[in-house]
């Protein structure tokens, strides 16, 4: 195991930071009290204490933990999310699911940024798109890559349950969430207001379970035991959606989540009866990724 994962016991309490959903610049009541300080004569608030209050320049989250920067990353053809998390004073950042297609855009947001890419980990084993991981590591001296000990596949580190991985005073806990394959994993932030749950937990549904040691019954007990313990106000990033939401809460999936609402019986009859089509790139990604994506490359 390499030197810059630290082996911890898992988080069973809530450290918790008091974020709430609905005070975010999205609720219409917000958004009034800040056009209300932006008019002339209506305050003392300056412009420039309004864009600290809003903190959207790039993200939502990015001011809600300090020192935290945050980005989403979104890969067009396979729908993918992949993260961007750095330690703003020490600049040491990690990188979370990076697609070989977009390699290009993710490195070159690193080097403006002027970040320190230190590891690029994968959730699980992709079968629908190729890690850039590996390419990654030939292009930035001394990146290493991350993957669950349970995905089959080789990188620099192999992660277990409790695994912390570092990025300057932030780190991220690894829990184990197998189901839609053996090493699937979900990330969770030090104040637990942040989870990334990979294709374990997407909004308003799962990652499927008839392939790759899909196992429904694994999935469900995963999502409900190391996801729904998580505090209600954490926030849910997945590894991908369809339809353009692009975050969750873990109140919101435990109480709308059309298959996790279900009893675990009903659940895996919904899950064994998707029929839904092999992914297009299946037989490549998943031999590609076994290898930090350079298979054959
Ligand atoms: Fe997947």
């Amino acid at each position: 195991m390499c030197s810059v994962i630290t082996r911890m016991r898992p988080l069973h309490r809530a450290v918790a930071l008091s974020l709430r959903l609905g005070a975010n610049a999205e609720s219409s009541s917000y958004a009034a009290t800040q056009s209300r300080r932006l008019s002339p004569g209506s305050g003392s608030g300056s412009v420039a204490d309004v864009l600290r209050l809003n903190a959207r320049f790039y993200c939502s989250r990015t001011a809600r933990t300090e020192g935290l920067l945050f980005r989403q990353l979104f890969e067009v053809e396979s729908c993918t999310y992949t993260y961007l998390l750095a330690d703003t004073n020490t600049k040491e950042a990690i990188i979370i699911d990076p697609v070989l297609e977009t390699i290009d855009r993710d490195l070159n947001l690193v080097d403006e940024l002027g970040l320190k890419l230190t590891v690029a980990v994968n959730t699980h084993c992709h079968a629908d798109h190729i890690t850039s991981s590996g390419l990654m590591k030939k292009r930035i001296a001394g990146l290493k890559s991350a993957i669950s000990k349970f995905s089959g596949a080789t990188a620099d580190i192999l992660l277990s349950e409790g695994d912390r991985i570092p990025f300057g005073k932030h780190y991220l806990t690894v829990r184990e969430t197998p189901g839609h394959t053996d090493g699937c994993t979900t990330f969770v932030s030090a104040d637990e207001s942040m989870a990334f749950t990979g294709d374990s937990l997407l909004i308003r549904g799962c990652g499927r379970t008839d392939f790759q040691q899909g196992c429904a019954k694994c999935l469900y007990d995963s999502i409900h035991d190391k996801i729904f313990t998580l505090p209600d106000h954490c926030l849910i990033y997945p590894a991908h959606d369809y339809i353009g939401q692009t975050v969750s809460t873990v109140g919101e999936e435990r109480k709308f989540n059309p298959r996790l609402t279900k009893s675990k019986d009903e659940f895996v009859e919904i899950m064994n009866n998707l029929n839904l089509p092999k992914p297009d790139k299946i037989d490549i990604s998943v031999p590609a990724n076994l290898v930090c994506g350079l298979h054959g490359l």
